[in-house]
């Protein structure tokens, strides 16, 4: 293969632990045996990208860096049998973008069981779109609808990010009578441009004082929050209800005592999405093409170009950003 150069977004470290994020030049690679090299097209911006930009040593380790969980493009050239030049793929819920280089480059080399098939009824940004955080989503949608009546009541706190609003989006698809909550202040019109109109504010389901159990409210509830949020809803939940963990927003400690699982019978289930099999993210992007297709997952994210993608991330840092953030990977980098 012939050495070129392609951009990327890049993490520095420098002494003693300040990190700094810039977009810079980087020599290719020969592809080893199946391995894989995709053009990017569409990237997005995840919770996790945010911490590796960061310098959190529980996300990323190793410096200088290229962050991004997900990334969706076309497969340029192959040292494996299951891909060709031409195929449209997906790269999400892997451990790309960790401590392996991700995809906020124009290329990434990976190895083939990382890749997922993208649909022709489906387009590169549209899975973007979902990318982790959206996967994460359905993931737990799916425990729900297995453990949930038909249009059962269900809460979902960060409802003004990534995994929050895809949730409340797909439940509310779904028939599920889906409460929202946000703590901040433009986090309310946000969840309510797409269509959900019961929105709390998040430190209201901080019990107050030390009670064992307060009045149940919902039959299942994602949570992307833990720590004191998820302590205060395993009290809340109905008898036989289902708690969802799916994030640490808010902490990765929490405290229970066991009165909510043997009064009330309830269920705390985990969601691992980066555990998930090549075969399951491919019927996932199936059902992303058809039965969970919606107008509403349209307002849910922005889409900033490649060259601007430092500034979404310090927006991000902000807490300026709702729902997702699409990078798009195509078209003039430096102006
Ligand atoms: N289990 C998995 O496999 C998996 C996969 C993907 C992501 N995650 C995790 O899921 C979590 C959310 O990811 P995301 O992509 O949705 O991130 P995101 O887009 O940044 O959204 C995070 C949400 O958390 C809320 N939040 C922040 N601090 C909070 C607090 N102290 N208490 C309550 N809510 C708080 C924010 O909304 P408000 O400020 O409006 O409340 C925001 O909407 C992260 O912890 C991430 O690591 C897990």
């Amino acid at each position: 293969m012939k050495p070129y150069h392609y951009k990327a977004l890049v993490i520095e470290k420098s002494t003693p632990r300040v990190f700094s994020y810039h977009l810079s030049e980087l020599p290719n690679r020969e592809l080893s045996e199946s391995e894989v090299l995709v053009r990017v097209h569409y990237s997005s911006l995840n919770y996790k990208d945010i911490l590796s930009c960061q310098g959190n040593p529980a996300v990323t380790r190793r410096f200088p860096h290229t962050p991004g969980l997900d990334a969706g493009g076309v497969v340029e050239r192959s040292n494996s049998s299951k891909f060709k030049a031409g195929d449209k793929v997906a790269v999400f819920c892997t451990p790309m973008g960790m401590n392996h280089s991700g995809g906020l480059a124009e290329y990434i080399t990976v190895p083939e069981q990382w890749l997922v098939k993208v649909p022709d009824q489906i387009s590169l940004m549209q899975v973007m779109v979902f990318g982790t955080a959206g996967y994460t989503s359905t993931l737990a949608v799916e425990e729900i609808i297995k453990h949930t009546p038909p249009g059962g009541s269900v809460l979902v706190t960060g409802a003004s990010g990534g995994v929050g609003s895809i949730s409340a989006i797909l439940l509310n698809k779904l028939g599920f009578k889906v409460t929202a909550s946000v703590s901040r202040e433009q986090g309310e019109a946000f969840v309510k441009s797409f269509g959900i109109k019961d929105v709390i504010k998040t430190n209201s389901l901080l019990g107050k004082g030390s009670h064992n159990l307060l009045p149940q409210k919902w039959d299942a509830i994602v949570d992307v929050a833990g720590g004191e949020v998820l302590s205060a809803l395993l009290k809340q939940v109905k008898e036989e209800g289902l708690v969802i963990a799916t994030g640490l927003a808010a902490g990765t400690h929490f405290s229970s005592t066991v009165l909510p699982f043997i009064l009330r019978g309830i269920t705390l289930k985990g969601i691992n999405a980066e555990g998930s099999s090549t075969e399951k993210k491919s019927d996932f992007l199936h059902k992303l093409a058809s039965e969970w297709n919606c107008d509403e997952l349209s307002t849910v994210y922005r889409l900033v170009q490649f060259k601007d993608v430092c500034e979404a991330i310090r927006a991000y840092e902000s807490h300026q950003i709702f729902g997702r953030v699409v990078v798009n990977m195509e078209g003039n980098y430096y102006e």
